[in-house]
């Protein structure tokens, strides 16, 4: 019979194939996807601050070079993922209005501050190395853009991941002072790393319709307890303690048991009453601001370029 679009949509995603930017997909497919790839480039965008802070006072410049890497990196999975998000239709000065009038979300971890050079070795191992869990899975994301942009931003994730967690073994083979920062940091981005991976299940009224489309491939808790079983032992071989007096490791499920994060810190924190919410945006609203005359050259120089060419 005659063409049916929503017919090869639902066939597509029941085979788990990738979603084009020029297939037809239901708006709410398209809807969710520009909700969670905006939120996800305002993540790495905000997420330059907390370590940008530290780069004019790392401790060397191997430690500056390194992290100035790392913030570039973000700056770039940004745009990769403004990009992704413009293949369906959104406008990327738009979403930037919508995260800078609090109308669009961003990760609540970058709202807490960063006190220490030893926060930026525990950002990169527990941060970086919650994203790498978060963000494999979604190399398999139904939407093809989405996908693609995530194989790309994996492969940098590693380094981050791994520069962070060298850092620490580093201050950990240092004085009882260094020893204490990093333990400090370790007690202060725990909890808020596990709140990276959302609500628990029964509280994520996105997931069952993200996990239909294909677009969240495990749910929330899935990918925290996954966080929670490679962190551990990477904790006890650098020899910190994790701040949860009930992780455990539990034989009969194969996992390890652990506390009850603050839900109620979470809601907070994204509703924007975090440690750091208002300076994030001030931040970044300022930056938009200052940058406007760049992109206004930009644009002046792009539109005389195009009449040169038409001559
Ligand atoms: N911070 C801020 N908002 C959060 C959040 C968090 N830690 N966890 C959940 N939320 C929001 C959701 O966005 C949703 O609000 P919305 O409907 O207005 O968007 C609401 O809380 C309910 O959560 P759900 O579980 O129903 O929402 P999702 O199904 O979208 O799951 C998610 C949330 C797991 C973050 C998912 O959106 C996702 O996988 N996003 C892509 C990855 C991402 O954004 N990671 C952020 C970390 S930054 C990063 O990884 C970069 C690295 O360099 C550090």
């Amino acid at each position: 019979g005659p063409y049916d679009p929503e017919a090869a949509f639902e066939e597509t995603i029941a085979r788990d194939q990738r979603i084009e930017p020029r297939d037809w997909m239901p708006d709410a497919y398209r809807a969710t996807l520009v909700r969670q790839i905006a939120q996800h480039a305002h993540s790495e965008i905000i997420g330059m601050q907390p370590e940008g802070e530290w780069i004019t006072r790392a401790p060397s410049l191997r430690r500056k070079a390194i992290l100035f890497a790392k913030v570039q990196d973000e700056a770039g999975h940004g745009l990769y993922l403004y990009s992704a998000a413009e293949t369906l239709g959104a406008d990327r000065a738009d979403l930037t209005r919508r995260l800078i009038d609090g109308r669009q979300k961003y990760s609540s971890i970058f709202n807490y501050p960063t006190r220490t050079f030893a926060d930026v070795g525990v950002i990169g191992w527990f941060v970086d190395g919650a994203a790498i869990c978060n963000q494999v899975p979604l190399c398999r994301t139904s939407y093809g853009p989405y996908g693609r942009a995530m194989v790309r931003v994996c492969k940098e994730e590693s380094f981050h991941q791994r520069q962070g967690y060298e850092l620490l073994l580093t201050m950990m083979r240092g004085t009882d002072e260094q020893r204490a920062m990093v333990q400090d940091a370790v007690d202060r981005w725990w909890w808020p790393s596990l709140m990276m991976f959302g609500p628990p299940d029964d509280d994520s009224p996105n997931s069952a319709r993200s996990m239909a489309w294909g677009i969240k491939r495990h749910s929330n808790d899935q990918l925290r307890q996954r966080f929670v079983d490679m962190t551990v032992p990477q904790a006890e071989k650098l020899g910190v303690t994790l701040p949860d007096p009930e992780l455990r490791w539990n034989e009969e499920r194969g996992h390890h048991d652990f506390g009850t994060p603050d839900w109620e810190e979470l809601k907070r924190v994204v509703s924007g009453d975090g440690p750091c919410n208002t300076e994030r945006i001030a931040r970044r609203r300022a930056a938009h601001e200052e940058g406007a005359w760049v992109r206004e050259a930009a644009a002046a120089y792009a539109a005389k370029q195009a009449v040169r060419a038409r001559e």
